[in-house]
């Protein structure tokens, strides 16, 4: 067996015992007292995450599925979507989009930046009239973070759209308020900031989004988001959840609740901070521009001549850190580190240490 590692990765992120501990626990009727009383607890807890009073629904899926919902419930064929492109899951975005029958209208940047707010709203402008904006927060490609989400939403409404919000790499790590901004969808995955195993969507739907649902069913079964919620209201999921991860959730919303919402976005901050502080100490420049920079994912620049599946290999092998590599145009150029979850300072210290000396190692 692996032994287990200082998991740096934006995602799947580091859990604590007492999350993997309640895995343990008895496999139960998913139709039954008990695991109603688990949901409904569930689902009060998520709705605390995303500040809502409205519906949520947690999908036994990754993110992804949590994307393919929120998509194949709003959009249907020939509906326009403005879609800000700035990295690849923006990119898998604006895709899915189109796969469900979309006209989609990218509002592009250069990885490493993100659209700004104002070319996002001149694109509405021009269009006009559209179904949605379908908006990642956190471009975890890069590690860009959008600043300006609120604003982006009320644009979105503006011009009678949905807004939906990827905030699967982000929420928790930063606050989304989605009543209060009017997020009609907001996605997020257990495995990151939530500090859960990977497995679980959960997602926030507005009043706006199950009105359109119940005139226009989607082509979906298994990620209709109606019939989450009605079978939600009972404490049920249509289909057998995913269990011992429903338990993990359980527990890690309940460390997130005790530790409280702002004060765990303060510690992201504060550790972003550190992190992003100690790579520059070591002569590391961000990808990202420090205006857009991620408080949940540091992506950094090698130093030139340095091998980055050697510079993992070791890290991971004689440090015990496990970072991620880049993708697309940053393959082998860059490395990212997730700040997520259970970030705390001795973590940042570590990795920090363990990337300073492998840079050495591997430079001599
Ligand atoms: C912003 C964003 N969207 C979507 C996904 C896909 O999530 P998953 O890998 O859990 O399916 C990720 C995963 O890292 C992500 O960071």
């Amino acid at each position: 067996m692996d032994k287990q590692k200082l998991i740096m990765l934006p995602g799947p992120t580091n859990v604590s015992e007492r999350v993997m501990q309640a895995m343990l626990k008895p496999v139960i009727n998913h139709r039954g007292d008990s695991f109603r009383e688990l949901y409904k607890e569930v689902l009060e807890k998520t709705r605390q995450l995303f500040q809502t009073q409205g519906d949520v629904v947690v999908l036994s899926s990754s993110g992804t599925g949590g994307v393919e919902a929120a998509v194949w419930n709003l959009i249907r064929p020939g509906d326009t979507a403005v879609v800000p492109v700035f990295g690849e899951f923006s990119k898998r975005l604006a895709e899915t989009v189109e796969m469900a029958g979309g006209e989609v209208v990218q509002v592009a940047s250069e990885f490493g930046t993100a659209p700004t707010l104002e070319q996002l709203k001149a694109a509405m402008d021009k269009v006009g009239s559209f179904k949605a904006m379908f908006l990642v927060h956190n471009e975890t490609s890069t590690g860009v973070a959008v600043p300006y989400l609120e604003e982006a939403t009320k644009a979105a409404r503006e011009h009678g759209a949905f807004a939906v919000i990827d905030a699967i790499s982000s929420l928790g790590g930063y606050a989304i308020p989605v009543d209060r901004w009017g997020v009609d969808v907001c996605i997020t995955g257990s495995q990151k900031c939530i500090a859960a195993p990977p497995g679980l969507a959960l997602l926030s739907v507005s009043s706006r989004v199950s009105e359109l649902l119940k005139g226009s069913p989607p082509k979906t079964r298994y990620f209709e988001i109606l019939r989450y919620l009605e079978y939600g209201m009972k404490g049920e999921t249509p289909f057998t959840p995913a269990l011992p991860l429903y338990y993990a959730l359980d527990e890690a919303l309940e460390e997130l609740i005790e530790e409280g919402l702002e004060k765990r976005v303060q510690r992201h901050d504060r550790m972003s901070t550190l992190i992003y502080d100690g790579l520059a100490g070591l002569g590391l420049g961000a990808v990202a521009e420090k205006s857009v920079r991620s408080k949940t994912v540091i992506a950094s620049y090698y130093p030139k001549g340095i091998d980055d599946a050697k510079f993992r290999r070791s890290l991971s092998q004689e440090k015990g850190v496990v970072v991620a590599g880049g993708f697309g145009p940053f393959a082998g150029r860059v490395f990212r580190v997730g700040c997520m979850g259970q970030i705390n300072e001795g973590y940042v210290k570590t990795t920090l240490g363990a990337v300073r000396d492998t840079l050495a190692a591997l430079s001599s």
